[in-house]
């Protein structure tokens, strides 16, 4: 069973759905009058998307990025490159970055940058989760779930190897499970 391979459970489903919950009704108040355009980072933050979204009352619009690192080692290179790009222009629109963790920070300096210089009206970053002890660089989301320990966690999205997303709550990952390995696993 997948659940053997969780040490701990940091977050219940029911703990998540409340605090999904709140950050959507607060992104409603903030965007009233307007259509933000949702930009979700694939994979990782695809069921949260789905769950945040479904409390929004505002109109929206959604699409996709999917980012990945040059070279084997996203954190010592640090250079991100484009795997699949936004499907719509977001010239002169609202855009709210929807993201599972903000990690080393690095994904969503590149990808902020990437969308200031497309003129955008506003952008601004929804983040289930911060481990805000890694940071590399310094960005801050704008709405924030939950601060996490310094640990591999998985579920709500989550993966390790592309496996675990499919959990309903987020759990750190026993360490066996890449034992061998002397960092934690490369997310991207
Ligand atoms: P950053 O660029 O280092 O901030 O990393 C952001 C991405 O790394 C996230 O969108 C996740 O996909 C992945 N990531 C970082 N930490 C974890 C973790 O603990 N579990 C699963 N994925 C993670």
């Amino acid at each position: 069973m997948l659940t053997d391979d969780i040490q701990e459970v940091l977050l219940t489903e029911e703990q998540i759905a409340a605090r999904v919950k709140e950050l959507a009704q607060q992104i409603n108040r903030d965007y009233e009058g307007k259509e933000p355009v949702l930009v979700a980072i694939l994979n990782g933050a695809v069921v949260f998307l789905s769950d945040l979204m479904r409390h929004m009352t505002v109109p929206i619009r959604v699409d996709f990025v999917k980012w990945a690192s040059y070279g084997s080692d996203t954190r010592s290179s640090g250079v991100m490159r484009i795997l699949k790009d936004l499907d719509e222009s977001v010239e002169s629109r609202h855009v709210l970055v929807v993201e599972d963790i903000v990690d080393t920070g690095l994904t969503l300096h590149y990808l902020l940058e990437n969308l200031r210089a497309r003129n955008v009206a506003s952008v601004r970053v929804v983040a289930l989760l911060d481990k805000p002890s890694r940071r590399k660089v310094q960005v801050k989301p704008d709405y924030l779930g939950f601060e996490v320990p310094d640990a591999f966690v998985v579920g709500y999205g989550l993966d390790y190897a592309q496996r675990y997303r499919n959990l309903p709550f987020i759990g750190i990952l026993k360490p066996e499970i890449y034992a061998g390995r002397d960092t934690p696993p490369d997310p991207v």
